[in-house]
């Protein structure tokens, strides 16, 4: 039976395309293709290559004009896309192409501290800033409204009187890590 054919798209550290790689490594039903990255210096591409996913760059230019994304994914026969700290806004030709198909991670109870520049530490200095007594993760479906598509599951941790960046950001990865790789495997195998 075919594979399902994964892409993450991740721009930085990557500990959840990591995780995720990891995660499918000996999968019957589902296959990481590549992952691609707009930041030729990020960490993830390192991290992939050692264990010999495909890595592949596409400028900012390129993420926002599409072509050459939908080509990528086209050519690799892609399923889902996975969005795992990918910091640019996803292309209208790609979502139109991928309508329900594109997941993304985000760290905080949508609908609250979603939208424009609302990414990785921004969002847990806003948290903190507004005393919020709980924060948590989103999973999602892509739509062309920045973090307003179809929420696939939320998780929540509580917030401590003493709570840093630093320790938000910790319980917000156990959070990503312990539950994104099951959401996805719950959505696309049917
Ligand atoms: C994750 O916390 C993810 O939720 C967030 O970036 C971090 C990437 O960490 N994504 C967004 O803020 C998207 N708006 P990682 O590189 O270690 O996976």
């Amino acid at each position: 039976m075919k594979k399902i054919n994964l892409a993450i798209f991740a721009s930085g550290t990557g500990s959840n395309a990591m995780n995720i790689i990891q995660y499918f490594k000996n999968s019957d039903a589902v296959q990481v293709q590549f992952v691609l990255s707009n930041k030729p210096d990020a960490k993830i591409i390192t991290s992939a290559q050692d264990e010999n996913v495909k890595v592949l760059l596409a400028s900012n230019a390129e993420v926002e004009e599409g072509d050459k994304i939908v080509e990528l994914c086209t050519a690799h026969d892609i399923d889902y896309i996975i969005l795992a700290g990918f910091l640019r806004k996803i292309p209208l030709k790609l979502i139109e192409k991928y309508p329900s198909q594109i997941i993304n991670i985000h760290p905080s109870l949508l609908p609250k501290y979603g939208g424009k520049g609302m990414y990785g530490a921004n969002v847990h200095k806003a948290v903190l800033e507004n005393k919020e007594q709980e924060s948590g993760i989103t999973i999602h479906i892509v739509n062309s409204e920045f973090d307003k598509g179809e929420i696939l599951a939320q998780f929540k941790c509580a917030i401590s009187n003493e709570e840093t960046l630093e320790s938000l950001q910790q319980k917000i990865h156990y959070l990503e890590h312990t539950n994104f790789p099951q959401i996805i495997e719950k959505t696309i195998i049917k």
